[in-house]
């Protein structure tokens, strides 16, 4: 049996196949970081846009690449909440039309659990229970995950996902965009020790809560000070650029990890599993490798484009498909937060 996974939650446009033996019989991902990059961050309209010009050439592909015809795909899934409205739209409209079509079962796909499924997908067995911490672009949570079809919110961030503080960091320090992957690489020549930049709420150990939007002003007054210099004017030589993006870095690194293990101490859980797309990031895997050895946790994640936005996460659709828990055409985007199950 065949599933046809649609992901347009931000700005990929992705379409997966997989088998009900969790075969990925073919995937594409067609990514829109160019398009975005000039402005700095991701321009809902213009994402959904792409969106639109993407979907069908992205589902034709991808199921000629798996070898069958659409009369052979047993059930098509969406990922329908949260996410950019425009953008979720589109994947919706599609994945419902086709249904429609095929006359399939249409599945709904929480883009949030997804991630965390990137990591069975990964292992090839099951994960759960677990501590779920989700790290994007767009949120920054931690969830209980009982089983595949039920995750409980935990605590999130009170501003700015951790992803959106490395984006408008990197943007400070003159680096592009996508900052992650940017800010990675140059933090490798700095000194994380270099500034002591603050990590929100960590020593709050019942709190499950984090906050970025210090860290990126604390970056931002040691860069230009109170003074309304701005950052074209400033002439940051490599080494001062590298220390701030390491010390920046670390202490982003350093709140996750640490509420993650609050997370894992309140819940009396032992396995941790990260996804999303600043799950890619080298040294955030390594402080958590090194504090699973330390503190006695099994720490689980996926290769680094399941971290990052695609449609074979959404294999999460064949639990439903298996429980029986189907959509109508009545199905609509959910852009806010679902806070418990429920991904319709
Ligand atoms: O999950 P994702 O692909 O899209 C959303 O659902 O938001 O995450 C994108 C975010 C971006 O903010 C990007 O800068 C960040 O993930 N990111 C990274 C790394 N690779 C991607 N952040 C830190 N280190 C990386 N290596
Ligand atoms: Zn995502």
């Amino acid at each position: 049996m065949y599933l046809l996974t649609l992901e347009s939650s931000c700005d990929e446009t992705a379409a997966a196949v997989i088998r009900d033996d969790g075969k990925i019989q073919s995937e594409v991902v067609a990514s829109q970081a160019a398009l975005h990059a000039e402005y700095g961050g991701v321009v809902p309209e213009l994402a959904s846009r792409a969106h639109m010009e993407r979907i069908l050439p992205v589902m034709d592909q991808v199921v000629k690449k798996a070898g069958i015809s659409l009369a052979q795909i047993d059930a098509v899934a969406v990922a329908n909440t949260p996410g950019l409205a425009g953008s979720l739209l589109v994947g919706l409209v599609a994945a419902k039309t086709l249904a429609l079509v095929l006359g399939k079962p249409l599945i709904a796909i929480n883009h949030l659990q997804a991630h965390i499924y990137a990591c069975q997908v990964a292992a090839g067995e099951n994960i759960f229970p677990c501590v779920g911490l989700i790290v994007s672009g767009g949120h920054t949570s931690l969830y209980r995950c009982n089983n595949a079809l039920d995750f409980e919110l935990l605590g999130t961030t009170i501003d700015d996902a951790a992803g959106e503080a490395f984006d408008k960091v990197a943007a400070m320090l003159g680096l592009p965009y996508p900052g992650g992957p940017n800010i990675q690489r140059c933090a490798e020549q700095g000194n994380p020790h270099a500034y002591a930049f603050p990590r929100a709420f960590l020593h709050e150990k019942e709190r499950l809560q984090f906050s970025f939007s210090g860290l990126k002003t604390a970056v931002r007054y040691q860069l230009v000070g109170t003074g309304r210099q701005s950052f074209e004017e400033l002439h940051l030589d490599d080494t001062t650029r590298a220390n701030l993006a390491a010390s920046f870095q670390e202490a982003v690194v350093d709140a996750l990890a640490t509420k993650a293990l609050h997370a894992l101490r309140l819940t009396r859980m032992n396995t941790l599993c990260v996804g999303g797309g600043v799950a890619a990031n080298r040294a955030l895997r390594e402080r958590l490798e090194s504090d699973a050895k330390r503190y006695h946790y099994q720490f689980r994640t996926a290769p680094l484009k399941l971290c990052t936005d695609n449609a074979v996460m959404g294999a999460i659709a064949w639990e439903r498909f298996h429980a029986g828990l189907f959509e109508d055409l009545r199905l609509d985007i959910q852009p806010g937060v679902v806070r418990k199950n429920a991904a319709s």
